[in-house]
């Protein structure tokens, strides 16, 4: 297929232009370079045979020469994080919700009928929790009290019982208690209601916590594992928040890739969402303590502290994506792992293995 990849140059979007490659699909990207992603966009190299249009998503002209002569889009490019400011919550807006509105009427001038969007498990916030007494419950925010007493387990809403946590699946109502999160549910929104009108297809895919090569790092948008290999390689122990048994799940970005080009090639009619995880959820805890082993470093240190934006657990269940497309994570957590300590900080540009 001819695939325009949209944000191409970013972390997730390197690997997935990789992997569209290695799938022999002609690819074009569409990338702002954005100076808080890409701080040296000179350093960016397009890779051979890849057409490469440096532009905002939100800028219809771009976007139509972007689109011309494609038979599918995948949509990376965004503003990414958690939202660090209040002030942010303008540029969540535009980059995030104008952009995708401004390429979905592109789409629908062309007439490009595929879309595969990236999105992120921080739509369904909390999740649901079992409570014995009440059954599967939504758990409330956390308050701020709560955590400054260091008491940082939701507890059921309606008795304040512990919960066991529970797999989200697709259908679970959105929740979204961030800026970013905010955006990503709206962007689902509208390609939905693009495909209604257009009769357009859409893979949304709901990206757990993604890490591996090429992660971003030292900015406030570095996930927890680069931020704790950063501290290793300068001799410092890994700061775990909260009591280290917040659980994610860590997924490899270069499956992560590969499902998003399954999802690409194979969602050839409706719209529909994949949760996309390893399928084994971690404490963060223990991703610190594999990160502090594999490089020889000091033990993490569990701190305490929090984020007030922060949810506790986030862990979904992937079987629909591994269902539909056959599609397996490769990458195991442990070699995951030892993969990150032992790259090249230095040699960013050489951690996405092109074919
Ligand atoms: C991450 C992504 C988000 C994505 C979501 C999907 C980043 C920055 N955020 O959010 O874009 O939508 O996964 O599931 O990649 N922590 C520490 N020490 C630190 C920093 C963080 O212990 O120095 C803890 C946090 O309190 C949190 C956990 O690590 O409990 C994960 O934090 P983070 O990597 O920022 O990711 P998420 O908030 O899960």
């Amino acid at each position: 297929m001819r695939v325009l990849l949209t944000g191409g140059a970013g972390f997730i979007g390197g690997h997935v232009l990789a992997e569209l490659l290695r799938r022999n699909h002609e690819v074009r990207v569409l990338d702002s370079l954005r100076p808080d992603v890409h701080p040296t966009p000179s350093a960016w190299t397009v890779p051979a045979g890849v057409e490469a249009l440096i532009g905002d998503v939100r800028d219809a002209a771009i976007l139509d020469r972007a689109v011309a002569g494609v038979d599918a889009v995948v949509h990376l490019a965004a503003k990414v994080g958690l939202g660090v400011a209040i002030g942010d919550m303008p540029d969540y807006a535009s980059s995030n919700e104008v952009g995708t509105a401004e390429l979905l009427v592109a789409m629908a001038r062309a007439g490009v009928s595929r879309l595969t969007l990236a999105s992120s498990m921080v739509v369904y916030g909390e999740g649901f929790g079992h409570c014995a007494e009440h059954g599967r419950v939504r758990p409330a925010p956390r308050l701020e009290s709560a955590l400054v007493q260091q008491r940082f387990e939701p507890p059921c809403p309606l008795c304040g019982q512990p919960l066991e946590n529970l797999l989200v699946a697709e259908d679970t109502p959105f929740d979204p208690r961030n800026a970013y999160a905010t955006s990503k549910a709206a962007q689902e929104f509208y390609a939905a209601n693009w495909a209604r009108s257009t009769g357009g297809t859409v893979a949304t895919m709901r990206y757990h916590n993604v890490y591996g090569p090429g992660m971003p790092r030292d900015t406030p948008y570095a996930g927890v594992a680069s931020i704790f290999t950063s501290a290793l390689r300068r001799g410092a122990a890994p700061r775990v928040f909260e009591d280290g048994r917040q659980r994610r799940d860590f997924v490899h970005v270069r499956d992560v890739a590969s499902a998003t080009v399954a999802a690409c090639e194979g969602q050839t009619t409706g719209v529909a969402a994949y949760n996309v995880g390893s399928g084994t959820p971690r404490t963060v805890g223990d991703m610190a303590e594999a990160l502090s082993r594999a490089l020889n470093g000091p033990p993490p240190v569990v701190t305490g502290q929090y984020r007030l934006g922060d949810v506790r657990h986030i862990t979904a269940d992937s079987s629909r994506l591994r269902n539909r497309f056959d599609w397996r994570p490769r990458i195991g957590f442990a070699e995951g792992m030892a993969e990150l300590a032992h790259l090249d900080p230095a040699s960013p540009g050489a951690m996405v293995r092109l074919p």
